[in-house]
């Protein structure tokens, strides 16, 4: 009985283990529905969609497990050969065997690292293609999405989307799924091994595998929730930053640094907890696999060298020193590659939790798409009709309410109103930038669903309130989507616009570089350098958005000019702020709440004296003061 005591106290710890970990793990699960960690893809769907991917690249897989088969060789002979040496080291000594035994040892070692080299170039070629694929796919997808949709979607989540959930996955391809498949041959490939070398030694290691299974559910369920809160936390990061980067002039202006390192330091403290948890998870389950491990080699050992000096015959089969050796390395072989899978799976889950991300927004149906008959449309006069127009952003709160209105071809029509009136949701459902609920928005007489988006707003010119601007150069810029322009023609579109007057100054003239958004460029700078980029391809509408808010009265003029000779271009709807900038419009349309107020030409609504009188009167009464005060 005394001599299988250390068997039993290894037992016991181990077993006091396993119920400490039941234990915690039925405390956990009855928090985890509170979580709200559940996927709604199945696994076996992510997997296939996943696969798809990879379908191109089977060859390369198919080689890379061909390869893969002659470095597991190396697993598997290994610990026979060294069984061997050992067995003449101590036996008769014949040194022309141990020679051989050594090279035939270092000749698999060699072709085993070869191996693993070429396996790894391979599959990181491949995953390195399956993921730009990925990611373009998820890109291309997003630039598919209508505005509302993009509304709705911080663009942090996006940049996460497309940049380190797609990494997960290609970490899935290159690593995981290939290792996965050579720590479960290396398991099968040892336990045959070891059952044909000695049964009772292979059952003894067999006895510690219940553990290593029990452990490992176990933390596969703690770990697969680690995981999820780094990837939120991770993504919460990329949010924040995404949009304070943006808006970090506002909060330097508003001196709200501090507030915003707090709730920076915030985050990043919820991260790096998140990291912790994941840490310590890891570094709970490591160690107790590796105590399961050298539980079993001390069992081995034990009973192996006990057997050994006994000269026990187990099962018909003795038990040698060279025996243990071989086992001893096999040992190790068996546990390593269990520990593996265990984690692996892990990465498996949390490359499935992005493949989920992924595929959620891949799975978003783009609200505005084109009808299956859209049309084509080469040319257009520039007729645009408005027929009792009703639209929301959100359900029940109309915006535009029964707008009708009709602009001729070539004309001007300006629209007026307060802030909120809905001058610029008019001006973005032209280009079917939203849908609209009720009624109809006609150009040349055809509804604008009836025409593919693509050639609908190819024959339009949009200038939004704020202008942005790529980074590049001004070149770049006002090509933004024309291709074979001269540089003849961008000259003449600078000057037509009057852009060129302060291109001329420039150190690069048209070669100077755009930083992100524009920034080392003044809002009317801007404005001009849009006005340039939008008549470069003349378009036969042009639509302008409060172009002349908040510029310098030079600026102004040079603008008032370029409007005035872009007018000749096509049909130009205006929404100014300013009317004296709309006077001379064929059409001035006065917006209130979402409704058609007063419209007529400036002459007709000053007669009227309602509502647009008053605004003029106002606005003109103002500038005469601010000249009577500067004179
Ligand atoms: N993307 C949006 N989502 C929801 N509501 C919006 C959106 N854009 C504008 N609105 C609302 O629609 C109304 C009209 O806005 P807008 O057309 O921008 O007015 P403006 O006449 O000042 O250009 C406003 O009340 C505004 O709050
Ligand atoms: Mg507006």
């Amino acid at each position: 009985m005394r001599e299988y005591l250390p068997i039993l106290i290894v037992g016991a710890i181990i077993g006091a283990f396993a119920a400490a970990f039941c234990l915690a793990y039925a405390a956990i699960k009855n928090k985890k529905e509170t979580m709200g960690f559940d996927r709604h893809m199945e696994d076996g769907e992510l997997a296939l969609r996943l696969l798809k991917y990879a379908k191109p690249y089977w060859k390369d897989f198919v080689l890379v497990l061909i390869i893969m088969l002659f470095s597991i060789v190396y697993d598997l002979l290994s610990p026979i050969l060294v069984g061997r040496i050992e067995k003449i080291v101590a036996g008769e000594f014949e040194l022309s065997y141990l020679f051989t035994l050594v090279a035939v040892y270092a000749g698999i070692l060699v072709v085993s690292l070869v191996c693993t080299y070429f396996q790894a170039i391979i599959l990181q070629k491949t995953g390195q293609k399956i993921l730009s694929q990925l990611r373009l796919d998820v890109f291309t997808h997003i630039e598919k999405l209508s505005h509302e949709q993009l509304n709705n979607i911080p663009v942090g989540k996006l940049v996460t989307r497309v940049c380190n959930d797609t990494n997960a996955i290609s970490m899935m391809f290159t690593n995981i799924l290939v290792t996965m498949v050579k720590n479960c041959m290396v398991v099968v490939g040892v336990l045959g091994a070891m059952l044909i070398l000695n049964y009772a030694l292979t059952l003894m290691v067999l006895c510690f595998v219940p553990f290593v299974l029990l452990f490992t559910v176990i933390f596969r369920k703690f770990s697969r929730r680690v995981y999820r809160v780094v990837k939120d936390r991770t993504t919460d990061i990329n949010t924040y930053l995404s949009e304070n980067l943006s808006g970090i002039k506002v909060t330097q202006i508003f001196n709200r640094e501090e507030k915003k390192n707090r709730d920076f330091l915030e985050k990043s403290e919820a991260l790096k907890k998140a990291k912790q948890n994941q840490i310590f998870v890891f570094g709970i389950f490591r160690p107790m696999v590796y105590m399961l491990y050298i539980s079993s080699v001390l069992c081995l050992l034990y009973m192996g060298g006990r057997g050994a000096i006994g000269n026990w015959v187990l099962f018909g089969q003795p038990i040698t020193s060279d025996i243990i050796v071989t086992f001893y390395l096999y040992v190790s072989r068996f546990f390593n590659p269990i520990q593996a899978l265990a984690e692996q799976f892990n990465f498996l889950q949390s490359a499935f939790a992005s493949a989920e991300k992924i595929f959620t927004v891949l799975d978003m149906v783009p609200e505005i798409v084109d009808e299956p008959d859209a049309i084509e449309l080469e040319h257009i006069e520039g007729e645009i009709e408005f027929k009792d127009v009703w639209f929301a952003y959100k359900p029940g709160e109309w915006v535009l309410k029964g707008v009708s209105f009709h602009v001729m071809p070539k004309q001007t029509v300006a629209f007026v109103g307060a802030t909120g009136a809905g001058k610029t949701t008019i001006l973005s459902l032209i280009c079917r930038n939203y849908d609209i609920q009720k009624g109809q928005i006609l150009i040349d007489g055809i509804d604008i669903r009836h025409i593919k988006i693509s050639s609908l707003r190819k024959h339009f010119g949009q200038m939004l309130q704020d202008v942005f601007l790529f980074s590049g150069t001004i070149r770049s810029n006002i090509l933004l989507r024309e291709e074979g322009v001269t540089d003849e023609q961008v000259e003449q579109a600078c000057r037509y616009v009057n852009a060129d007057s302060f291109i001329h100054k420039l150190e690069n003239g048209l070669d100077e570089v755009v930083r992100e958004r524009g920034n080392n460029f003044s809002a009317g700078q801007r404005q001009l350098l849009s006005f340039a980029r939008t008549i470069i391809h003349r378009p036969e509408v042009m639509i302008l958005d409060e172009a002349t808010a908040n510029i310098d009265t030079e600026t102004e003029v040079l603008i008032q000019d370029s409007l005035e000779r872009m007018k000749n271009i096509g049909t130009m709807l205006i929404v100014a702020h300013r009317l004296s900038t709309i006077q001379h419009a064929d059409n001035i349309i006065l917006l209130s709440h979402g409704r058609i107020m007063e419209q007529g030409t400036h002459q007709e609504l000053l007669h009227l004296h309602g509502r647009y009188y008053q605004l003029y009167t106002l606005q003109y009464n103002k500038e005469q003061l601010q000249v009577g005060a500067r004179s």
